[in-house]
């Protein structure tokens, strides 16, 4: 049985040219599927491996000699790319400096950004781990102001709607039913949050996107996690950083996309896939001159094992 998909329903096909392999074994090697499987000397593409082969096209990758297909489940050797040159690749020094310079920035200029920025970013954010390959993740790209300030006016009127609602004497009522954690959650944080983005609107201030002039929507399917959209869009922030461009995640819009599906469909979100993270991005208007050591909450877990 493949491993589900939204678009892909079987299966990656996996073809390996006799006339140009060399037998070397570097594909069943690196199979993490248990599709390519060497016995005596002789790499065999096996049937009988738990999910099929998964498309990763690690196979692909690795042939010295080219000699590897994997067609289907959205992949073809037109996707091999050649690898960037390793002066190219950055060192753990610049890495870290890029990571370190970047901070969530919530005040923009009034510069847009570019649209080929803005696809740059997502193309970045592909390359991104995200669960078993091929990504069943997508994108939505909001650019322009006026169209994330749209957006954030649907945001505020769900709030609107969840204050009406989730008032604190109902709360009250729920708290034997949700426990104490989602009650407090609820009355001193998702409250005080949607009063303040409601009161915001009301005074002309976006509270939810602050002006950003883009946005990135990042959903999931039902076959994916909602973890990997969080990858992507963490992809996204480094691409962004590396870019010039300030962001920062919001937590606070996605609970209310995801409830409005007519909102979805309109923003191009497919039918049974949920909106899971929203980056804003814009021209930071604010600099850092420091940035800021931050911390784990480490433990050995060496000793632990030996207890
Ligand atoms: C899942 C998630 C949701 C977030 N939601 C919001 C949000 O709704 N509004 C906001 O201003 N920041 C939001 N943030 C950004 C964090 O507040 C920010 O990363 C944090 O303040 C740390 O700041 P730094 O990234 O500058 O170190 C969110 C971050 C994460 C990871």
């Amino acid at each position: 049985m493949p491993v589900m998909h939204s678009l892909y329903r079987e299966s990656g096909k996996v073809r390996i040219d006799a006339g140009i392999c060399k037998e070397c074994g570097s594909c069943a090697r690196i199979c993490p599927a248990e599709v390519l499987k060497a016995h005596n000397g002789k790499v065999q593409v096996c049937s009988d491996s738990p999910f099929g082969c998964i498309a990763c096209g690690h196979c692909m990758m690795v042939c010295p000699e080219g000699a590897i297909t994997v067609t289907g489940r959205g992949i073809s050797p037109e996707d091999l790319l050649p690898l960037p040159a390793a002066e190219k690749k950055a060192g753990p020094e610049q890495l870290a400096a890029l990571m370190q310079s970047r901070r969530s920035v919530r005040r923009f200029s009034d510069k847009e950004v570019a649209s080929e920025l803005l696809e740059c970013i997502v193309e970045m954010a592909t390359t991104a781990p995200m669960g078993i390959p091929p990504w069943d993740i997508g994108c939505v790209m909001i650019r322009g102001r006026e169209e994330v300030q749209r957006l954030a006016a649907e945001v505020v009127k769900g709030y609107e709607g969840f204050l009406k609602m989730f008032r604190p004497w109902l709360l009250s009522l729920m708290r034997p039913f949700v426990g104490k954690a989602r009650y407090v959650m609820f009355l001193h944080f998702l409250r005080p949050l949607a009063e303040t983005y409601v009161r915001g609107h009301r005074e002309g201030r976006d509270h939810v996107f602050y002006e950003a002039p883009a946005l990135l929507i990042f959903h999931h399917s039902p076959y994916a996690d909602i973890s990997d959209a969080m990858i992507a869009c963490t992809y996204a922030m480094l691409a962004a950083e590396s870019l010039g461009l300030g962001s920062t995640i919001i937590g606070g819009a996605p609970p209310i996309i995801q409830r409005n599906r007519a909102l979805c469909q309109r923003l191009g979100v497919p039918a049974d896939s949920t909106p899971s993270a929203c980056l804003i991005l814009g021209h930071p208007a604010t600099h850092f001159r420091r940035t800021i050591r931050r911390r784990f909450t480490c433990a050995d877990a060496v000793d632990r094992l030996d207890a």
